[in-house]
């Protein structure tokens, strides 16, 4: 599977816990270009898992991805942003720095990522965390063009995949 990105773009990885989104980071982007919201988690409140630092994370996550927007810097956000207002935290921001929204969708379904979690020694919560990220991922996948990315890549094997950087013109 071939994906075309704009050269200059704020990529968002959108799948549920276990979908492989960091997986995926680290395989087909540089570990610079790639914030992730466990690592701004663990660098404002030493702990990755801390859902309660997600506000100073995220704020924290934002800010950096804006300063490398503006230096023209990629970015790949690897976060859940399985929920929309998250989503839209992204537009705005790639909009105030000129630059293309692309979502990149892990789709790997529920049961396989359920599966991967509980191996898992760094994750900790239950079923039902996944459950409603999967309801919230298959409500949003529908909107995702209309909410502003300007192309939605839904990725089924994340194996196989290579990426083409536009040129925008
Ligand atoms: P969160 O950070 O919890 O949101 O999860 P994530 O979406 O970043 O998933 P991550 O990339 O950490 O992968 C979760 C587990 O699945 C890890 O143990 C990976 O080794 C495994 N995994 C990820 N991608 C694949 C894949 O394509 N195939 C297989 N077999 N395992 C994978
Ligand atoms: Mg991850």
């Amino acid at each position: 599977m071939n994906l075309d990105i704009p050269e200059l773009s704020l990529i968002a990885l959108v799948g549920i816990s276990g979908s492989g989104k960091s997986t995926f980071a680290r395989r087909y982007f540089k570990p610079t270009e790639v914030l992730s919201s466990d690592a701004f988690r663990a660098m404002v409140a030493d702990d990755e898992n801390d859902q309660s630092a997600s506000k100073d994370a995220f704020e924290a996550l934002h800010h950096v991805a804006g300063i490398r927007l503006r230096a023209g810097r990629r970015v790949v956000v690897d976060a859940t942003n399985v929920q929309q207002h998250a989503r839209a935290e992204l537009v705005k921001l790639a909009r105030e720095h000129d630059v293309l929204p692309v979502a990149i969708v892990l789709d790997t379904p529920e049961p396989i990522a359920w599966e991967r979690t509980q191996a898992r020694q760094d994750r900790t919560f239950g079923r039902q965390v996944l459950r409603s990220q999967q309801q919230n991922l298959r409500r949003s996948l529908r909107n995702l063009g209309r909410e502003g990315f300007r192309k939605v890549h839904v990725v089924t094997d994340p194996g196989d995949v290579t990426i083409t950087y536009e040129r925008a013109w």
